[in-house]
């Protein structure tokens, strides 16, 4: 334990510096927070507190204060959120006491006792209405939510800014599949492995992001100076698909027929919230910060189904399926995921 070991990042670039010793960590037991403290399980230079929500209730102020200031953390990361975006609707209030003033009082805590905090956020800040280039969000593009969770989420980014101007990190994710959670990914895995069609929306389009590369980037921004860190990253994989195309994706590689996956689009479903149809961020602070630029969402989906679904293993096969985005991989460059026996 000496925190002098450089954070590595990945694509295998290094990080500016070592990671703060003192971590304390929100949503620990939710799909990102675990992916985080599994990597910081392998470090032996930090020390983490990952109080649960039950030992640390993050929209109360006082118990915000009362950890931080116990524990003394250098650097804090808030996993924690309320992700039930349909329920957000209902339960607008609920919702935002959690991600709009949540993360304001971890901020506050954060500036009384010196220390960092890298705070979550999501595609939802935007309006996720399709721009006429198809271009990508900016880190600095004009926010406007269109949902209740979109609001808090927003609510919660403008006080981890305001509170913490120097020391304050937001970085934007979205679409995430993990090894520990439910995700898309998950539930059309279970859908291949049952016969019959899916219908799938074809008109909302995002990033599949895995959440342990999230998890990376996370430990990658700790490793860097605030005043470099501060401010707004997106880390979400890079090119973009469809739901439709996402799921098609997901069949192709347990070696279900993709054309039982069936187009649709958002009109016939009938969800209290209204999903964003262009859910597509563009990253282009990474290099100022020693980072790679964030992978394909279909390599970084091909390398890790198997460990999210925990597979046995995985074997070369040619192809993804039509719907992959961007150029077609060269034949044979593509694992098929086997099942465990
Ligand atoms: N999932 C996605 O596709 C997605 C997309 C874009 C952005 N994000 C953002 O990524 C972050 C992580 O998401 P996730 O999918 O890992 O979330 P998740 O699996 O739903 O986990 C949420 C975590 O927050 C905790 N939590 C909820 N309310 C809390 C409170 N009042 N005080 C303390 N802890 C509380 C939960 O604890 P319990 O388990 O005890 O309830 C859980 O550990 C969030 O900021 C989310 O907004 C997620």
């Amino acid at each position: 334990m000496n925190g002098t070991t450089p954070a590595a990042g990945p694509g295998g670039r290094r990080a500016a510096g070592p990671l703060p010793h003192r971590w304390l960590v929100t949503g620990g037991s939710g799909m990102l927070g675990h992916d985080l403290l599994a990597l910081l399980a392998a470090r032996d230079e930090v020390e983490v507190v990952a109080p649960r929500r039950d030992e640390l209730d993050i929209t109360d102020p006082r118990a915000v204060r009362e950890q931080i200031g116990a524990h003394r953390p250098q650097i804090v990361v808030n996993c924690a959120a309320w992700t039930a975006v349909d329920d957000a609707e209902e339960h607008e209030a609920e919702a935002y006491a959690v991600n709009g003033e949540g993360p304001r009082h971890l901020a506050r805590a954060c500036a009384a006792a010196g220390a960092r905090l890298l705070h979550v956020s999501t595609d939802y800040v935007f309006s996720g209405r399709r721009p006429p280039s198809a271009a990508g969000y900016a880190e600095d593009a004009g926010t406007g939510p269109g949902t209740a969770y979109g609001r808090g989420k927003l609510a919660g980014e403008r006080g981890v800014l305001e509170e913490l101007p120097a020391a304050g990190t937001v970085v934007r994710t979205a679409w995430l599949y993990g090894r520990h959670g439910r995700s898309f990914v998950r539930t059309m895995a279970e859908r291949a492995a049952s016969p019959g069609e899916v219908r799938i929306v074809d008109d909302q389009h995002g990033q599949p992001t895995w959440t342990k590369e999230v998890a990376a980037r996370l430990v990658l921004l700790a490793g860097v100076p605030a005043d470099r860190a501060r401010g707004v990253f997106h880390a979400t994989a890079a090119g973009h698909t469809s739901w439709y195309g996402l799921a098609r994706a997901v069949f192709s590689l347990l070696d279900a027929d993709p054309e039982r996956v069936r187009p649709t689009d958002s009109a016939a479903l009938d969800r209290p919230a209204r999903r964003p149809a262009w859910s597509v961020l563009a990253d282009h602070r990474w290099p100022h910060v020693g980072g790679a630029p964030m992978r394909p969402w279909r390599d970084v989906l091909s390398d890790s189904l198997a460990e999210v679904l925990d597979l046995a293993s995985v074997e070369h096969r040619g192809s993804l399926g039509a719907d992959a985005e961007g150029p077609p991989r060269p034949p044979g460059q593509l694992p098929r995921v086997v099942p465990r026996g």
